[in-house]
């Protein structure tokens, strides 16, 4: 029988990867990080010294890349043509870049097609923006997740610290409100909730709490779980 497929889509920081790992541990579903795809990509140009802006250039980069995110001690290890780079696409220099990657049109084709691949067989819970409208559009639930700026603004500020960043919490917030603009307003696959999606705001809720209500919605939506 074909498994299920969730897609999790939202702005930065909403908590979709924590979120999104956790519910496919339990449901025994494989989780797929899109995201770290696009950081992938940017993180190679960059070490490369491709202008993240050249989308001829940085699409050739995509095409030739092998990407895979294994699972690992319940994290997401992801490799490009063998090399593990999972701390080094977190890095506020990607960051930074990784919009210009993400509106780049061959890019998103490239990597959408990479992505309907892992999920074509059903059985994965896949977060990023454009998961429920344009990679998986026939996903069995969908979700939107939101959070206020302030609150998703705090997560990244303390998931950095912990790692050791020195932050501007003003700059933060600005940066997560500039990636969210660019995220909505590009021309291709913009950040939008597909139709049918069930949205769901986790101000203020802890992350069990939202994998609860995900879990709870795939058995009412989809009798799974
Ligand atoms: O979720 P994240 O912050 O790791 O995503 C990195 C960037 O990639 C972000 O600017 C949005 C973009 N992205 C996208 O455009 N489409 C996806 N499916 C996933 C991420």
């Amino acid at each position: 029988m074909r498994s299920i497929s969730v897609a999790i889509d939202g702005p930065a920081g909403a908590g979709k990867s924590t979120v999104a790992r956790l519910v496919a541990q339990q449901l025994h579903l494989t989780y797929v990080d899109t995201g770290a795809m696009y950081r992938a990509v940017t993180l190679q140009a960059l070490k490369r010294g491709i202008d993240v802006t050249d989308e001829g250039a940085v699409a050739r980069l995509a095409n030739q890349m092998d990407i895979a995110l294994t699972p690992a001690d319940g994290e997401l290890d992801v490799f490009v043509d063998g090399q593990r780079i999972t701390e080094e696409i977190r890095t506020p220099e990607v960051t930074t870049h990784v919009s210009a990657v993400a509106g780049n049109p061959e890019v998103r084709k490239i990597l959408a097609q990479k992505q309907r691949e892992m999920g074509e067989e059903g059985g994965v819970v896949m977060d990023g923006r454009d998961i429920g409208t344009h990679v998986l559009p026939a996903a069995e639930l969908k979700v939107y997740l939101t959070a206020s700026i302030e609150e998703r603004a705090q997560r990244r500020y303390n998931e950095l610290v912990q790692k050791g960043y020195q932050l501007d919490w003003e700059q933060l917030k600005e940066e997560i409100r500039y990636r969210d603009e660019q995220d909505r307003n590009r021309q291709h696959s913009p950040l939008k909730p597909a139709d049918d999606a069930v949205h769901l705001d986790t101000t203020g809720l802890t992350i069990p709490e939202v994998v609860q209500a995900i879990l709870d919605l795939s058995r009412t939506k989809v009798g799974g779980g």
